[in-house]
């Protein structure tokens, strides 16, 4: 059987500028380019799933706007469920973000992800009941979350939380997930004195790759080396990636090498959701990289 994947989370429209350099507070720059892409770290989630050729629910709210009416038909022709996507009356959410040479930087305004309320997460408690794996993050309203990891562990489904853009969480949250996936900026804004909680997590690194902890050993997975143009999305498709291996039987190291894999791939076309491959690339991939013994 296909596994079901649900992510309950955000879906933005991306304003994205490309520049050689970034403005300083006050100063006007020229670009080189714009553009608009589906994101949201929720929905990126939920497209990298969803390319890897699982079955993807997903639990959001967009506007009733001409952002929020595109986002839905995207996520739709990605094959995803949407049966659970609210137009809801704000404007969708945003995020701007400029991208100058390797590096971004982002401002989120999550206007109709602020509608993902606990409420909303309970009146969807069969689907989340229902799944294989619960995938989460923090750009809807914490209650949402908590709410949703709540309702995985009552029935048995394993959550992986991606604690991005980090926060206070609540002990409760915590105890209901079975992999956090923070960045090392997250990881040292985690509650440091936890050890069950560090036993959960799954540190990304970027080009370095990612690594947890087996016992009291560090094992680390090396990223594969690839030429990025935007890794805008990279810790959402790692996180999808991730989702999928584990969701297919594979053992945490081959999710860890299978969800680099994604993240890898995903970073050399421009925008969160470009480039995000199917599962066809990503065993083509891998292969050539075994293959070569390359990483
Ligand atoms: O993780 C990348 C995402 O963060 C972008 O797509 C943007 O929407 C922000 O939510
Ligand atoms: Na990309």
């Amino acid at each position: 059987k296909n596994p079901v994947i649900t992510v309950v989370g955000s879906i933005n429209m991306d304003l994205v500028t490309l520049t050689d350099k970034v403005p300083q507070m006050g100063e006007t720059l020229m670009g080189t380019k714009f553009q608009t892409n589906p994101g949201g770290k929720g929905a990126n989630q939920a497209v990298a799933a969803a390319r890897l050729g699982v079955h993807v629910k997903m639990i959001g709210c967009v506007g009733k706007d001409q952002f929020g009416t595109e986002l839905l038909h995207h996520l739709q022709n990605q094959g995803i469920d949407t049966a659970h996507v609210e137009q809801v009356e704000d404007r969708t959410g945003i995020a701007t973000i400029i991208v100058s040479g390797q590096d971004n930087s982002i401002i989120v305004v999550p206007g109709a992800n602020d509608h993902v309320t606990g409420d909303f997460v309970e009146t969807r408690r069969d689907i989340i009941a229902q799944s294989d794996l619960l995938l989460l993050q923090l750009e809807i309203p914490l209650e949402a979350v908590r709410k949703a990891a709540q309702i995985a562990k009552e029935n048995g489904v394993k959550v992986i939380l991606n604690p991005a853009p980090i926060r206070d969480l609540p002990g409760e949250l915590l105890e209901n997930i079975e992999y956090l996936t923070p960045n090392e900026h997250e990881y040292r804004l985690l509650p440091s004195h936890n050890e069950e909680l560090h036993k959960k997590v799954i540190l990304t690194k970027g080009r370095e790759g990612v690594s947890y902890y087996e016992g009291n050993q560090l094992v680390n997975i090396p990223a594969f080396n690839v030429s990025a143009i935007d890794t805008t999305g990279a810790g959402d498709s790692f996180n999808g990636g991730f989702a999928v291996g584990l969701s297919k039987g594979l053992s945490l190291k081959e999710a860890c090498q299978y969800g680099n894999a994604v993240a890898a791939l995903s970073t050399t076309r421009l925008g969160a959701q470009t480039g995000m491959p199917t599962a066809n690339e990503v065993e083509a991939f891998l292969k050539s990289k075994i293959d070569w013994n390359i990483r």
